[in-house]
């Protein structure tokens, strides 16, 4: 069934139950997601946005229910990634009077993945479409999620369709934030920004800046992903806020990976020097933790501490591939520090702290490259810097929140 999302909007997208991973297997997706499409009724009737590939003729056995598809005049593109762009040559070709709407960045995407489109309408921000009783109009918004990216909005209304911001990757048969349960839609919401907007979170700032300056009243936000925001759409803008801007918590995550279990000693002592000084820790063994959800974890965390046995003088696999998440997150006005443990030959704490560096973190050098099994000395000496690394967390909390420092676009 359609779901009427605003007077004169619909949505008509599709819920995939079933998916498990997102962006190849970067990102879990435990609790599925949805791909959202809006079907904005104006005398020209407009879609915004479609769904991923095998989600089309759910999507248009939606549309039916309220229009004859060929009555669509503009679909508008928001974004050019195909979970939002697959059905867009479908839509067209039971809509041929239909307009392609994108951003001047989306010509680039949209043209690649469909070359066999080409009259392709570009709008920039400040631009309107009068679809007669309803208004759109268009916010640039590169690299949230892509250069591409923009919003929609519906201005009798007050309806921001966002696209990939404000989004959660949760499957439900609820459409709206208010009817699911708080804790799993926040949850859902953090994870999504840890895992996909964190690398752009100085664009975030700037356009959540913007909206604010513009003075856009905003009653609901329906994003492209996941639930949509009808009740005080202000909690995410103001979460989101928060995120962009490194505000964190006295936690600690302490991911690592083991071999015969030397490194996870250490990070069981360093997990215990935490706790001593009353700071949160989170122990989280690598491959067992989900590196999605340890992301998340991190987002709100002030501290990081990061293990690994050494293992033909390299870091183990789980390890290294939780290191490249951090290198392309780019989490800032954080502190790290790296352990381990080896054997005949060490390297992987040195590896460690030059990979918590290059991911742009504030690394405290440590002296816990163990050799062999742990000695008592060995975990008090951990125990110690835990409480150490802890007291920095706290005085850091205590310290202004330095400019954060994503990536331009
Ligand atoms: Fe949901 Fe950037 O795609």
């Amino acid at each position: 069934m359609p779901l009427q999302v605003a007077d004169g909007v619909f949505w008509v997208g599709a819920i995939d139950w079933n998916v498990r991973s997102f962006h190849g297997y970067t990102y879990t997706t435990p609790r599925g997601t949805t791909y959202n499409a809006y079907l904005v009724l104006g005398d020209e009737p407009a879609l915004v946005d479609t769904v991923a590939p095998g989600f089309e003729d759910e999507m248009m056995g939606r549309i039916r229910e309220l229009i004859d598809p060929a009555r669509i005049r503009y679909l508008i593109a928001n974004h050019g990634e195909v979970d939002h762009s697959s059905a867009i040559p479908h839509v067209l070709a039971q809509a041929p009077e239909a307009r392609l709407i994108c951003s001047r960045k989306g010509t680039e995407s949209l043209g690649a993945y469909y070359p066999q489109l080409w009259d392709f309408q570009v709008v920039d921000t400040g631009d309107h479409l009068d679809l007669g009783g309803k208004t759109l109009s268009f916010i640039e918004a590169p690299m949230l999620h892509w250069p591409d990216s923009m919003f929609t909005y519906v201005q009798e209304e007050r309806l921001l369709l966002p696209n990939d911001a404000f989004g959660q990757h949760l499957a439900t048969s609820q459409r709206f934030a208010d009817q699911v349960e708080s804790w799993q839609l926040w949850d859902e919401a953090a994870r999504y920004y840890a895992n996909i907007l964190a690398p752009f979170s100085r664009m975030v700032l700037r356009k959540l800046d913007e909206v604010a300056r513009s003075g856009l009243e905003i009653a609901t936000i329906a994003p492209g992903h996941g639930v949509i925001w009808r009740e005080n759409p202000g909690q995410i803008l103001e979460a989101y806020r928060r995120w962009a801007t490194g505000e964190a918590k006295e936690r600690v995550v302490i991911a690592y990976e083991t071999m015969w279990g030397s490194t996870e000693k250490v990070a069981r002592a360093l997990a215990e020097g935490v706790a001593d000084e009353g700071v949160e820790a989170l122990l989280r063994g690598l491959p067992m933790a989900d590196r999605t959800e340890v992301v998340k974890e991190l987002l709100e965390a002030k501290g990081l501490l990061v293990g690994s046995s050494t293992h033909n003088q390299r870091i183990l696999l789980n390890v290294a591939a939780f290191m490249e998440d951090l290198k392309g997150l780019r989490f800032t006005n954080k502190i790290a520090a790296a352990f381990g443990s080896h054997g005949w030959a060490g390297g992987a704490v040195a590896q460690l702290e030059e990979g918590l560096r290059e991911a742009g973190l504030d690394v405290m050098t440590s002296d816990l490259a163990v050799r062999w099994a742990p000695s008592a000395e060995d975990l008090e000496r951990a125990r110690e810097f835990g409480r150490r690394f802890a007291r920095e967390v706290r005085q850091a909390l205590a310290e202004p929140v330095a400019a954060h420092h994503g990536t331009e676009a």
